[in-house]
C-alpha cells in the first residue's frame, strides 16, 4: 500500500509521537507511513533535567538517532509546561532565578540538538480552560509573572534562530478558550515576541468538536499570520464524561470515527498552505495514552492503526481523495 506520508507528500508531514519502546515495536509502520516524529515523553523538562544541571539526554538521544537515520521530521516537545516539570525548578525560587533556569534548560537541550528539531513548541497549555478567567494558574505564572511566555520564546529563538517555535494547547476548537488563545499569541506578536505558529492538539473524540468548530479555529489562528500545526491527534472512542468499557469497539464507533478522520483530513487539505505539519499522538492502538486516561486502564481504540498494527476504515478513509 502507498505511505500515508506519500499520499500527503503535497500537503503537510505526518508525524506520530514515539517513544523509546515503539522506535523497535513500530519501527516498521513509522517508517512506511510517517516522515515526522516528536518524543511522547523524553524530550519534557523532567526527562531531561529532572535533577538540576544534571541532565539525561540518552532516550531523547535513541530517539533523534531514529529519525536521523531514517531521514524524519522532527518536532521538539516541550521547553515550559505545568505538567511533567521537576519539583526543583519551582522550588526555593524567585522571578529572576526561574527565568535564569528555563534560559539555561533552554540554551543546553537547544544546542544538542539544534540540528535535529525543525520546530519546538516553546510553551504548552498555557491558557486556563474554565471560561472565568485567561491564565493557567501555574508555577510559571505565580513565580515568574502572567509574561513568562515572552521569556521561553525570546530565550529559544536566541539559541534556535532557525527553528520555528510554536505555542501548543489543546480544547483548542472550543471557542472560549479559542479567542483565548488567540488573544494570548496575538498579544505577544505585537509585543514583538517571535512566535511562528500555533499547534493545535486536537485530543477529541467521535462525538466532539463539529467539524465547523474545527474549520473556524483554523480560520482564526490563520487571521495571526501564522503556520499551524497538527500536534497531538487522537480521535477518542468516548465522549469525555463517558466512563464505559468495551472489549472490542462497535461497528458504530468504527464508523464514526472513520468519518470523523474523513472529514478533518478533508479540512486540513484545504488549509494545507498554512498546515505544516499533522502529528498523530501515538503510531497504532496497542500504544496509547488514552489507555489510561481519563479512565486508567481503559482500552481505546484512537489512532488510525488497530492493536495488530493493520490499518483501520479511517486510514483507508484518509488515503481516498
Ligand atoms: C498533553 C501534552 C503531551 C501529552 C498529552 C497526552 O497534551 O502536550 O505531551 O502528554 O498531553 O499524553
Amino acid at each position: 500500500m502507498v505511505g500515508l506520508k506519500d499520499k500527503y507528500k503535497d500537503y503537510f508531514k505526518i508525524g506520530a509521537a514515539v517513544n523509546v519502546n515503539t522506535i523497535v515495536s513500530h519501527a516498521d509502520l513509522i517508517k512506511e507511513h510517517f516522515n515526522s516524529i516528536t518524543c511522547e515523553n523524553e524530550t519534557k523538562f523532567i526527562n531531561l533535567q529532572g535533577e538540576k544541571g544534571k541532565f539525561n539526554f540518552s532516550p531523547a538521544d535513541k530517539i533523534v538517532q531514529f529519525g536521523r537515520v531514517n531521514n524524519l521530521a522532527m518536532r521538539g516537545h516541550v521547553f515550559a509546561w505545568h505538567n511533567q516539570s521537576p519539583d526543583w525548578l519551582f522550588e526555593n525560587t524567585n522571578r529572576e532565578e526561574m527565568l535564569e533556569r528555563t534560559r539555561e534548560h533552554i540554551r543546553i537541550v537547544g544546542q544538542r540538538y539544534n540540528k535535529d528539531f525543525y520546530c519546538w513548541d516553546a510553551v504548552n497549555e498555557a491558557i486556563e480552560d474554565k471560561t472565568d478567567s485567561f491564565y493557567r494558574q501555574s508555577p510559571w505564572v505565580r513565580i515568574i509573572g502572567e509574561d513568562f511566555a515572552d521569556y521561553v520564546f525570546r530565550y529559544a529563538k536566541e539559541i534556535l534562530p532557525d527553528t520555528d517555535l510554536y505555542y501548543n494547547d489543546y480544547n483548542e476548537s472550543i471557542p472560549t478558550k479559542r479567542d483565548k488563545i488567540y488573544e494570548y499569541v496575538k498579544g505577544m506578536l505585537d509585543r514583538g515576541v517571535p512566535v511562528d505558529g500555533i499547534g493545535m492538539q486536537c485530543h477529541w473524540s467521535i462525538y466532539y468538536p463539529s467539524t465547523d468548530l474545527i474549520k473556524q479555529a483554523i480560520e482564526k489562528y490563520a487571521g495571526l499570520g501564522l503556520k499551524i500545526q497538527i500536534t497531538e491527534m487522537d480521535i477518542s472512542m468516548f465522549a469525555h464524561d463517558d466512563n464505559s468499557v468495551y472489549k472490542k469497539p462497535t461497528e458504530q464507533m468504527i464508523e464514526l470515527q472513520a468519518n470523523a478522520y474523513q472529514e478533518v483530513f478533508a479540512i486540513f487539505r484545504e488549509y494545507k498552505d498554512i498546515i505544516d505539519n499533522v502529528t498523530l499522538w501515538g503510531v497504532a492502538d496497542d500504544c496509547t495514552w488514552l489507555d489510561y486516561f481519563p479512565v486508567f486502564n481503559r482500552k481505546n481504540w484512537p489512532l488510525l492503526f488497530d492493536e495488530n498494527h493493520q490499518p483501520k476504515e479511517a486510514l483507508l478513509r484518509i488515503m481516498d481523495f
